[in-house]
């Protein structure tokens, strides 16, 4: 009895220390254990060398076994896994050789991050790998920095990844998510045989993610099992590689992508990767989105704005395409305002010469023949009208039917003897130089100084061709899209900081250019140009799995891609899953219509908040049944709102997917209250609601219902 309260006291100790220390040394001053809610991870020097021990649940940590590979894997030494860091110095020698010199523990953001120095055994540099603790959301984020301590002589970086991780012997699989312009983050699972599998992005566009999930073959149950899973901070190009060991261990390693680039570290110069985040979870995909969704929603968004509710948003961009003018506008934002918008926003058509695709880019200033007084004057009549006023813009671009490329045609990524590649008719600014970037920011501060802007949406629609920065010295030419990058990343804080009370929109012809980086600067994604509702679920599916709703801007429009013509009611329902928007000509719509959108769009403020705020469920997948069912609950547990959308509709026991039980099982609800659900009679107990479930009052092919759950 003695010596159980004697382990019990040892092990209540342990948990504490472990709680209050996200970071724990061991006694020899020669491991760290960094430990989150249910994770941790463990490192070791082992001859010198900083190595990875383990990654996983927190509690089997105790006799985790020999190291599973180094933290820093290089090119130099065996060749057994994929190094991270590769590198040339002034004498030409590419073999690296590190050995550890000190650690420390410093405070990055508001939380622990070890911080890990290994110098080369003979050349002045420091390799300095960092890890960051997110307790909460069973996270760590991982990133690299880089010193030529020297006093002669550049070492060029070839490859330079933020982080890799070492899973134990076992059979893994791979969800990643891939897509085209209209057909985002299409999910895809592939085994991870012995070899590489590599996704990556050369561009700056994807229309996919760099957030993948691994879990154990054949372990697919959505709410439990392990899955270890990450997601590149960047917005740029970017690589992920599984290498998938003859012996059985996984090695993942990410960040940018040095195809076709590379970095020279001048004497006294150091350089610091973009974050990698990775997690472990033995709760299944729902695990995943919980730890990511809850980060970004709480910690990760522009903190200016991030607990503010999301207004409803006006957008013109389908219902006039480049054909905006003051009178049509206004006319709009007057119907805008009766139905309940909060934002009304002018999309592309507003600035000099742009009344098509092929010019104007890159002139911004107001068109006066489609605004004669300007926009201010305007933008004075829908404030009026108790709207707020936003505005599209695409600052990394140019067509070169501008004045600004007739002025400047050196202002583009180019090659000297090579065709310039137009995409949409137009090219891409060279942001990583000094005078596009003050251009762009002058030219964007007096937009927001001169009108009353409240809403950015921030568009970029090329695909990389011809990096080339001619005039820039020979050794910097390589890294022409780090410094583009780092330009872009500040021109919007720079902006932010000035105009702290204007939100912004992320958009990439759609959402191709999705990314935590972009979560840490945008308030908003536009996720897809695709807004016909029965695509849209599928494309919603997949963004809730990685992106909170609150970021998830979603249009009601006409667009209709299979020709369905699918009642107004749907399309509502489905955008009410997210931040909703319209973007109909609404001076068009009947008074019938125009109820349709004043009573839904009343009901999404009536229900916002849970859906903005609330912990997401995935419950019913759209992949694999015959209708898709989402459910948020909020922080309190006290109020759940439910999204049905039927697909298609086949008799009773036609296929496998309708010979399951009809029956819905909720989740995140309280299992002791007692919840009243619209539509149904008498309450439920959270525990039989998310035990045995129940039957959807919904019956019919592309019918769609919202019901709201609360503790009467
Ligand atoms: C592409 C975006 O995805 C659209 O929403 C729209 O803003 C157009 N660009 C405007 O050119």
């Amino acid at each position: 009895m003695k010596r159980l309260s004697l382990f019990l006291t040892v092990s209540l100790i342990a948990v504490t220390v472990f709680s209050q220390n996200a970071i724990r040394v061991g006694d020899d001053g020669k491991s760290w254990t960094i430990a989150t809610r249910s994770t941790a991870y463990q490192l070791s020097i082992v001859n010198d060398e900083v190595r990875m021990v383990s990654y996983g649940n927190k509690r089997l940590m105790e006799n985790a076994g020999r190291p599973l590979g180094a933290e820093i894997p290089v090119r130099g030494g065996f060749v057994n896994s994929t190094p991270l860091l590769e590198a040339v110095f002034p004498d030409g020698v590419r073999d690296i050789e590190t050995v550890y010199q000190s650690y420390e523990i410093i405070n990055a953001d508001g939380y622990q991050t070890l911080k890990i120095i290994q110098c080369d055994k003979f050349y002045p540099w420091e390799v300095i790998s960092f890890i960051k603790v997110l307790p909460e959301y069973d996270l760590i984020e991982k990133w690299v920095e880089i010193r030529n301590t020297g006093k002669k002589g550049g070492i060029k970086v070839e490859n330079l990844l933020s982080g890799s991780i070492f899973l134990p012997k076992d059979a893994y699989e791979l969800t990643h998510y891939q897509g085209v312009w209209g057909f985002e983050f299409t999910p895809y699972t592939t085994k991870l045989t012995p070899g590489v599998k590599t996704i990556q992005v050369k561009d700056f566009k994807s229309y996919g993610s760099s957030s993948f999930l691994v879990r154990p073959e054949g372990e697919n149950d959505p709410y439990c099992g392990k899955v270890w899973f990450g997601s590149i901070k960047y917005s740029g190009n970017w690589r992920l590689d599984f290498d998938k060991s003859f012996n059985g261990t996984l090695q993942v390693v990410g960040g940018m992508n040095f195809w076709d680039q590379d970095l020279n570290l001048k004497p006294g110069s150091s350089f610091t990767t973009p974050s990698i985040v990775f997690g472990y979870t033995e709760k299944g995909t729902e695990g995943v989105t919980h730890c990511l969704t809850s980060y970004i929603r709480e910690k990760l968004l522009p903190s200016s704005h991030r607990d503010k509710i999301r207004p409803v948003l006006y957008n013109s961009w389908y219902a006039t395409t480049f054909n905006v003018n003051e009178e049509h506008q206004l006319a709009l934002a007057k119907v805008a305002k009766e139905i309940g918008v909060e934002m009304f926003v002018i999309d592309d058509g507003w600035f000099k010469g742009r009344v098509n695709d092929k010019a104007g880019l890159g002139d911004w200033t107001v068109d006066t023949n489609k605004f004669p007084n300007g926009l201010q004057p305007m933008i004075e009549k829908i404030n009026a009208l108790g709207l707020d006023f936003g505005i599209w813009i695409e600052p990394e671009m140019v067509n070169p039917n501008s004045d600004l490329y007739r002025a400047h045609p050196d202002w583009v990524f180019h090659f000297p003897n090579r065709q310039r590649h137009e995409g949409r008719n137009q090219l891409i600014l060279n942001l990583a130089r000094e005078d596009v970037y003050q251009y762009l920011y002058q030219s964007f501060h007096k937009l927001l100084k001169e009108n009353n802007i409240k809403f950015i949406k921030w568009d970029m629609n090329k695909q990389m061709t011809d990096p080339g920065f001619p005039s820039a010295p020979a050794d910097e030419q390589r890294a022409v899209r780090i410094r583009y990058m780092e330009n872009l990343y500040r021109l919007n804080e720079t902006l932010r900081k000035e105009f702290p009370e204007v939100w912004f929109e992320n958009c990439s012809s759609g959402g191709g250019r999705i990314d935590m980086a972009m979560n840490s600067r945008y308030d908003f994604n536009w996720a897809s140009d695709n807004t016909d509702p029965v695509e849209r679920i599928f494309i919603q599916d997949s963004y809730l799995t990685l992106f909170p709703a609150n970021t998830m801007i979603s249009w009601v429009t006409h667009e209709d891609w299979h020709r369905q013509h699918h009642p107004l009611e749907f399309k509502f329902d489905v955008c009410m899953a997210g931040v909703l928007g319209v973007g109909y000509d609404i001076t068009k719509w009947t008074e019938a219509e125009k109820d349709v959108a004043k009573e839904k769009i009343a009901r999404y403020k009536e229900i916002r908040k849970t859906v903005q705020t609330g912990t997401p469920y995935r419950l019913v997948s759209p992949h694999e049944n015959n209708r898709s069912v989402l459910q948020f609950v909020n922080k309190e547990q006290s109020e759940s709102i439910v999204f049905v959308y039927n697909l298609g509709e086949y008799p009773n026991n036609s296929f496998s997917e309708n010979r399951r039980s009809a029956l819905v099982q909720l989740r995140g609800l309280q299992p002791e209250a007692k919840y009243t659900f619209e539509g149904l009679e008498g309450t439920y107990s959270g525990d039989y609601l998310m035990k045995t479930g129940v039957e959807i009052p919904l019956r019919g092919a592309f019918k769609s219902r919202i019901f709201k759950i609360k503790v009467p």
